[in-house]
């Protein structure tokens, strides 16, 4: 957990008091039915507060979700976040029960690609490595020779030793990333549909309308909006930089809860708040947490066929 104030403490700048007993008691039911089942949750940062601070045993971007899920020790994973790091989950935990508390958490990066554009990328650019964004399916993974997230993203490119490298299926990450090395990328025309959202005319704004205001973005956010940031990094290395900086007032160009969680850790920062909200992400409630707990449904299962070049992937980019 982030802190050790009390639970109400932590959230309350986010949850009114009148909303907080129903939040409480799927909170208490949720905490007997982890251990009842001896179950761990694990949350993403874009995850609402009553998740991230109020039920989850581990907290982070997509590389620390990642990371964990192989020194987790439990018998149920319960993954608050989308579809692909349920997946992740479940490639690094093949004989434990992975549970997504709603199938339909997608993300429109990973719904970009499939295997079978990979296998015509890598006719196009025989001898190209592929290095994929953990946003993708399994399928797609198991199409690559790396995985990759935001947190590493250049590290990879470079660690592979070659001039040039077909990057998927994010666009504006691959184009981030080609600023900051040698390394020739061949991108795909990917986007994710809460950071496309975000233009530099809006940070320009922000400046003017909020002297001083410190700017973080993702870098899936667009090249342009990424040029006009004072920092770009996943959404781990942002929520790093406002507890290390403490920045007076900062804004976060990325999903919103990001902000609330962050906020809630740092009540010292003032936060501004451009709202884009992942419609994916927000598909997880406390509600169907405790559902996917009560009824151990939806158990997240990976067509045999593609585990082991999947599974290849991810543990060479956990290893590099
Ligand atoms: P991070 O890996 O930076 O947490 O990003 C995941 C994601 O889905 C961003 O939109
Ligand atoms: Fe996918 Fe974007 Fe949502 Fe992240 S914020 S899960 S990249 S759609």
């Amino acid at each position: 957990m982030p802190d050790s104030l009390p639970l109400y403490d932590r959230v309350k700048s986010f949850i009114p008091p009148m909303e907080w007993p129903v939040f409480a008691d799927d909170i208490e039911a949720i905490l007997e039915l982890k251990r009842t089942r001896n179950a761990v949750i694990l949350a993403h940062n874009y995850q609402t507060p009553e998740i991230f601070h109020g039920v989850a045993d581990i907290v982070g971007d997509s590389l620390a979700l990642a990371r964990e899920a192989q020194t987790v020790d439990a018998d149920v994973i319960v993954l608050a976040g989308v579809h692909f790091m349920a997946e992740t989950a479940k490639l690094l935990n093949p004989n434990k029960t992975v549970l997504i508390p709603d199938m339909g958490a997608g993300c429109s990066l990973a719904d970009s690609i499939t295997a079978a554009d990979v296998r015509l990328l890598r006719q196009r650019y025989p001898g190209v490595p592929v290095i994929t964004y953990v946003n993708t399916s399994a399928a797609v993974k198991a199409e690559s020779d790396i995985c990759c997230t935001s947190g590493n993203a250049k590290k990879i490119v470079e660690s592979l030793g070659v001039p040039e490298v077909i990057m998927i299926p994010d666009e504006y990450l691959a184009q981030n990333i080609a600023k900051e090395t040698k390394v020739k990328i061949i991108a795909w025309k990917g986007h994710c549909e809460v950071h496309e959202r975000f233009t530099a005319a809006e940070i320009k704004t922000l400046r003017q309308d909020y002297p001083g205001i410190i700017v973080l973005a993702h870098p899936e956010c667009p090249p342009d909006v990424v040029a006009e940031a004072d920092f770009a990094g996943s959404t781990a290395a942002m929520a790093d930089y406002v507890t290390d900086k403490r920045p007076r007032r900062v804004v976060l160009m990325t999903e919103c809860s990001m902000s609330d969680n962050v906020a809630a850790a740092n009540p010292a920062t003032e936060f501004i708040r451009p709202c884009n909200l992942c419609p994916h992400m927000k598909r997880i409630t406390l509600g169907n947490i405790r559902t996917a707990l009560e009824t151990m449904q939806h158990a997240v299962e990976i067509d045999p066929a593609i585990v082991e070049p999947a599974r290849r992937a991810v543990e060479r980019m956990l290893a590099a």
